[in-house]
């Protein structure tokens, strides 16, 4: 499987001196294409401060983040914007939209800065919103949705650009149950349907369960890291193993 990201020796000290905090301590992770991960954690454990890190939005003190093998450590901001407005999208609350613009204006953001021309930007919007199914809203302003409308618009600006990974910050943590779901099924849709990798930060235990790789994090170290997917393979072959040794018993009693 191809490594999308790898994270090596991470570390972060928010402040300095006497104010110095470790958010971090010596993280090492790679994530591989296609998977779905879930990022697990108590509140101020380190969850958002790694999943900024990994997304290219801050750096670590110490340690490197490598893109497909690349040191992006050694990139100048520009590039680090360039490559990650090409590569990642992002659903997080506090990133919301510009209230003031209009749904598609908002949708064709990411578009706009990878300087795409005006009638490509539009469609490509367009049919954003059409997989989040809002082509009813296109023209609203963005305050003037609700809560679950306004995710996935974030969803679809996050989508626009056809990034490889998607990083999503609990994306659920503002929503009720029912819309929380639907936001839930588009990420594992795009996941599953179209090869994205997730990565996602939450609380939520019932979301973690369906990702196929929960990272669990406890005051800025990894506790435990679990590939749920080869689990399921074991779980299989030990099946299989079962049953191939009831048949041969079953045959050995003829
Ligand atoms: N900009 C900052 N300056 C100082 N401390 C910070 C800053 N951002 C986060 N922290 C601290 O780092 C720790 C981890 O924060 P965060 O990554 O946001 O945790 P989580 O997302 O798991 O709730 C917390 O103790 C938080 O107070
Ligand atoms: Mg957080």
């Amino acid at each position: 499987m191809n490594k999308v990201i790898e994270a090596k020796n991470l570390t972060k000290i928010y402040g300095k001196k006497a104010a110095a905090f470790t958010a971090l301590k010596n993280i090492n992770l790679s994530i591989y294409e296609g998977e779905s991960v879930a990022i697990v954690g108590k509140s101020g454990s380190g969850k958002s401060t790694l999943m900024h890190i990994l997304a290219l939005l801050d750096r670590p003190t110490k340690g490197e983040i490598l893109i497909d093998g690349k040191n992006a450590s050694k990139l100048k901001n520009k590039e680090l914007n360039k490559l990650r407005n090409e590569r990642f999208g992002f659903v997080f609350q506090q990133f919301f939209m510009n209230a003031n613009d209009t749904v598609l204006e908002n949708v064709l953001l990411p578009l706009k800065i990878a300087k795409l021309g005006r009638k490509k930007r539009k469609k490509e919007a367009l049919e954003a919103l059409k997989i989040v199914d809002l082509e009813s809203k296109v023209k609203n302003k963005a305050t003037d949705l609700s809560g679950g409308q306004k995710q996935r618009v974030c969803i679809a600006r996050a989508i626009v650009n056809q990034p490889q990974v998607i990083f999503a910050d609990e994306p659920t943590g503002n929503l009720d149950s029912a819309t929380g779901d639907k936001i839930t099924d588009l990420l594992f849709d795009l996941n599953k349907k179209h090869g994205v990798t997730l990565i996602i930060v939450t609380h939520d235990e019932d979301l973690a369960k369906l990702c196929n790789r929960v990272v669990r994090i406890s005051d800025g170290k990894i506790i435990s890291d679990q590939t749920v997917r080869k689990d399921l393979k074991k779980a299989a072959s030990k099946k299989r193993e079962t049953e191939a040794a009831r048949v041969k018993k079953a045959n050995e009693r003829k």
